[in-house]
């Protein structure tokens, strides 16, 4: 007799890394973390918000649809409304068409839909390519599908591109393109190593995932994630990979309200070509047929009152503040041997110890930084289990979203006293 009742997926599935995490902040009520992904508290929109609501539930002609039922798809003027942001944010570089509203589909977060398209993508045993370090949470679905990971190395703007060639050809070789599905890329100011992926790169990536498709017998799709691309606070936009895409369209665009807005809400969307937008939405069908109409309704009044692009002004204010206290901090306290670039958005600061410092959870500095009262996430766990390289176990994300400013620059003092205290310089 079996001895479980539970899946083959329920099975496989580990619990997440960053569950423990927490566990270890709430268990710790002195402790700074500089590991948590949430966002800014002070900055989030209440006031906004109340406002929003009120407007919605005055009147039941915008109140009762609000509290009914929606579509799979989503509210269509909520995806108008994001058809024509991405446009804007695009720019000249916009294709004609981008963006339509058929095209999108609102999701709960874009974790949720992120999950759908491995799903409506991926059967047991198929290949990802992910960036070298990737998000862990993604990293999560893929391991709890028996998905396959293939890391590409990352260089300052972005994919290595000979890596990125030399790694298809590998699977060329073995006669495993069929089984290669996507590549997942975390495009601006990526969770966790912040990088952005250039104009270039993304084009350039596209054209070799083309190269090998008659090989692989089926499209190869370019997953760009680009949650936090609003959180932008030095240089300018660079244009989404859906400007150059292909008119037989391979590039997936996933994006959310959570960073750039309210993480409670989570709201997310996509743009899909096809067939992969309708696999998505009978998939969503069966998962909850329509995301929470209310928050759709919600953004929609944002959007279309101005108030999301005062609320993205006020986070990339406060955002570029807080990079500058932790980095300027780090700076302070963390020997020379300690690198890491600048952030020019998103919430992370990835750093980079001597190779022989060890940052894992089982070793001595982790512990360390615990007996100081501070946590920053591992950054082994943001790698794919790729066997065809050591994962690397010298880095950390360390995390300038949710600690206020005064506990960004303690944590960073307590930081450098744990790496004193197992003589790192
Ligand atoms: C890279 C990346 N993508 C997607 C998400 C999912 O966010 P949400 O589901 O809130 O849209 C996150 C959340 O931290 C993230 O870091």
């Amino acid at each position: 007799m079996k001895r479980t009742a539970l899946s083959q997926l329920a099975q496989r599935t580990t619990a997440p890394p960053i569950s423990w995490l927490m566990q270890a902040a709430l268990q710790q009520p002195k402790l700074i973390s500089l590991a948590a992904g949430f966002t800014d508290n002070p900055t989030l929109p209440v006031h906004a918000a109340r406002v929003l609501t009120q407007r919605l539930l005055r009147a039941p002609r915008t109140a009762q649809p609000a509290l009914q039922y929606g579509t799979t798809a989503g509210d269509p003027i909520l995806r108008e409304l994001i058809g024509q942001h991405l446009r804007e944010q695009d720019g000249a570089a916009a294709k004609p068409r981008a963006c339509a509203a058929d095209d999108i589909v609102v999701t709960h977060g874009s974790q949720q839909l992120l999950y759908i398209l491995t799903e409506v993508l991926c059967d047991t045993g198929d290949i990802v390519l992910v960036e070298d370090p990737s998000y862990f949470v993604y990293l999560g679905i893929m391991q709890s599908h028996g998905l396959v990971g293939r890391g590409i190395r990352m260089e300052h703007d972005g994919l290595d591109l000979a890596h990125l060639e030399s790694v298809l050809e590998g699977l060329r070789a073995r006669r495993q393109l069929p089984r290669l599905k996507l590549l997942y890329l975390v495009s601006y100011f990526s969770n966790p190593a912040g990088t952005t992926t250039s104009l270039q790169k993304k084009a350039a990536a596209l054209r070799l995932l083309r190269r090998y498709e008659r090989e692989a017998g089926h499209p190869i799709y370019l997953l760009e994630d680009a949650a936090y691309r609003e959180l932008r606070f030095a240089g300018a936009d660079i244009p989404s990979a859906l400007t150059v895409d292909s008119t037989d369209r391979r590039v997936i665009y996933t994006s959310t309200f959570s960073k750039p807005f309210a993480t409670g809400l989570r709201v997310g969307y996509g743009v899909l070509p096809d067939p992969v937008r309708d696999a998505v939405l009978r998939v969503k069908g069966n998962h909850d047929f329509g995301t929470a109409n209310f928050l759709q309704q919600l953004l929609s009044q944002a959007m279309a009152s101005g108030a999301y692009a005062e609320q993205v002004r006020t986070l990339q204010q406060r955002y570029a503040k807080k990079a500058r206290v932790l980095t300027s901090a780090l700076r302070r306290h963390l020997p020379p041997s300690v690198t890491w670039q600048t952030p020019a958005g998103g919430l992370y600061v990835w750093a980079r110890l001597p190779q022989h410092v060890r940052t894992d959870a089982k070793s001595r500095l982790f512990k360390a930084a615990l007996q100081n009262d501070v946590l920053y996430v591992p950054g082994d766990l943001c790698y794919a289990t790729d066997t065809a390289r050591k994962v690397p176990r010298h880095e950390m994300r360390l995390s300038f979203g949710s600690a206020s400013l005064a506990d960004l620059a303690e944590g960073a003092a307590r930081l450098g006293r744990a790496l004193q205290s197992i003589g790192c310089k």
